[in-house]
């Protein structure tokens, strides 16, 4: 997707300049052409020779080369890149862009560039979560600037938040989606994707729960937020990485899952509920851990609130997907399902299928609407996802 693309990567003056190298390295792997502009501070946290030698060109800093007097021409540079790509962005470059400022010339770059334009800010939690951050980052997404969201965890000034630059391997997948027209088509669109398995608790160290790993649900975000969809994920306890470009919701029980659902549910054009919830949850939670004892013990257990049909039930016009996790009667198991909840379609898996359901990279499904029914061979989780998203957006062109 990069091959023969060019590329200016702009590097600010942040700590996760580290990071540019990496970044540029695969860039250039990657078969583009990348320049790079660094701002004067820039050159304080990565040697300008680092990334001379990495991207194959000489940096520029100044508008001009104080040795010869050569004009490095923004016009020129602006007029020759594909793509404009500022990783790290920080948060004073990000403030000028929205408002114009041209006083280095990675910023007047910016203003004579024609072409598509990627930014990934890296900041401090507080200074990226400020009102003025946050306005800025707005502006730009109207100027038609992509943003790169950042990840969260553990930043340079030892606070642990949202901040961090995304990883140079997630920014280049972003920058190779920006020039796959096909994959922006869910452009605008917003999704709310459910996935894992939830957690209910007993006692403070035991819970109820299921096998669900969370693949299939992120392999689903992954593949709305590939095509320019803005996806939340509202995920159960995963070991998995947030997919690039998408935000994670943290839940642990059902009724977790459902109030951040029902909170996210008026924002989205549809949801995709592919969580395995509990449909029953302990209807006490003892406060201490429960001792054994001689004989046998039960647990009195309560309904959960059904996620999917409740959001089936406010759903107006936007786009309801299910799944179906069965072990019998599946067809019609899968078709009740489909009604009861108010969904457009339902993906079904049975674990009777080799390669199918939980924790394995493969799912078997049928998507299953009211006319009609679709199998799909073995597949990975990620291919499977690409076929439900497609039949997503057929459907939303028809809604249009
Ligand atoms: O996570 P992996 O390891 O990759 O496994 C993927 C998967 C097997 C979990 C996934 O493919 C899948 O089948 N997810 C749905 C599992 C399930 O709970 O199905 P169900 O038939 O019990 O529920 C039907 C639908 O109602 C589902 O969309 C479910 O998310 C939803 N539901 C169920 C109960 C509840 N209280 N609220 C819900 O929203």
């Amino acid at each position: 997707m990069l091959k023969g693309k060019h590329i200016i990567l702009g590097i600010t003056g942040s700590i996760a300049a580290y990071k540019s190298a990496v970044l540029c390295r695969l860039l250039v792997s990657a078969g583009a052409e990348v320049k790079v502009v660094m701002t004067p501070l820039a050159k304080q946290f990565i040697t300008p020779l680092t990334m001379a030698t990495l991207s194959k060109n000489p940096i520029l800093v100044d508008f001009f080369n104080p040795e010869n007097g050569e004009w490095n021409s923004h016009v020129s540079l602006g007029e020759w890149a594909d793509c404009y790509l500022i990783a790290p962005a920080t948060a004073n470059t990000i403030a000028k862009m929205a408002s114009g400022v041209a006083d280095n010339l990675l910023l007047t770059t910016y203003l004579s560039a024609r072409c598509k334009v990627a930014i990934a800010p890296a900041m401090d939690l507080d200074m990226y979560a400020h009102v003025a951050t946050q306005r800025n980052l707005a502006q730009l997404k109207a100027d038609g600037v992509y943003v790169i969201e950042p990840g969260a965890g553990e930043l340079a000034s030892g606070l642990v938040g949202k901040g961090r630059m995304a990883e140079p391997q997630d920014i280049v997948s972003e920058v190779e989606a920006l020039f796959d027209e096909k994959k922006k088509s869910l452009q605008g669109k917003s999704f709310l994707v459910t996935a894992g398995a939830t957690i209910e608790p007993i006692d403070p160290v035991r819970f109820i729960s299921n096998h669900s790993s969370g693949k299939m649900g992120y392999a689903l975000a992954e593949s709305l937020a590939a095509r320019g969809a803005k996806v939340w994920l509202v995920s159960g306890r995963t070991a998995l990485d947030v997919p690039a470009g998408v935000e994670r919701v943290d839940v642990l029980s059902a009724e977790q899952m459902c109030e951040a659902c029902c909170e996210l549910w008026p924002k989205c054009d549809g949801a995709v509920m592919c969580a395995a919830v509990a449909d029953y949850t302990p209807a006490v939670v003892a406060e201490q851990k429960i001792k054994k004892g001689d004989g046998d013990m039960s647990i009195a257990l309560k309904r959960t609130r059904d996620i999917a049909a409740t959001l089936g039930k406010e759903k107006g016009s936007r786009l309801l997907v299910g799944f179906a996790m069965e072990t019998e009667n599946e067809m019609t198991n899968a078709v009740s399902k489909l009604q009861r909840k108010n969904m457009d379609f339902i993906v079904l898996n049975s674990l009777r299928q080799a390669g199918a359901g939980f924790r394995g990279d493969t799912n078997v499904v049928s998507l299953i609407d009211a006319e009609s029914r679709v199998d799909l061979p073995l597949m990975s989780k990620r291919e499977v996802a690409d076929k439900i998203v497609d039949k997503m957006e057929s459907i939303l062109e028809e809604k249009n």
